[in-house]
């Protein structure tokens, strides 16, 4: 059975602002990406791939098109099927949004949090710092662990 495509984007318009000062960013996009294929997005400073990366990650509202993620259409959806949708994507911030009150492996095992029928967070998370080289760092709270990292 073949999986439905990961990302299907149809006539995709997003604008900012409104009246005169309506700046279009987005236009006419169509774009299908199937499942498990690895894709990267270029393009100039300003051209939008922040804008369509955010659309696509459930993270701004869709304003006209269709976009479906995970075969659920985006456009209009209510706020339960937007979160939904964000717990199953995993996105990597260029601002790392870490929350400096908790240790390494607490902020990488966060997620985690919105699957409770994964029993085993603590590991999976100290598994994934292991496996960049942070294995020393995992009981560090992000102050120390900053502090740590820019003395070298
Ligand atoms: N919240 C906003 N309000 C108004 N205009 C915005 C907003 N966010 C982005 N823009 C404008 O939309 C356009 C696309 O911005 P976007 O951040 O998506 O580009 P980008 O391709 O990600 O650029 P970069 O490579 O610099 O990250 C730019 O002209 C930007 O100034
Ligand atoms: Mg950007």
């Amino acid at each position: 059975m073949s999986l439905p495509p990961t990302i299907q984007i149809k006539d995709l318009n997003h604008s900012f602002g409104k009246g005169n000062l309506k700046i279009p960013v987005l236009n006419e996009i169509n774009l299908e990406i199937p499942a498990g294929e690895i894709t990267i997005l270029t393009g100039p400073s300003g051209s939008g791939k922040t804008t369509l990366l955010t659309l696509i990650g459930a993270l701004r509202s869709m304003q006209t098109g269709s976009l479906k993620v995970l075969d659920r259409e985006l456009l209009a959806a209510k706020q339960s099927q937007l979160v939904e949708t964000r717990s199953q994507i995993g996105y990597v911030f260029q601002a790392h949004n870490l929350l400096k009150s908790l240790t390494a492996w607490e902020n990488v095992a966060m997620p985690l949090k919105l699957h409770p029928q994964v029993k085993d967070r603590q590991n999976r998370a100290i598994n994934v710092l292991t496996a960049v080289g942070l294995a020393d760092r995992t009981h560090h709270t992000l102050t120390v662990f900053l502090a740590v990292r820019n003395s070298g």
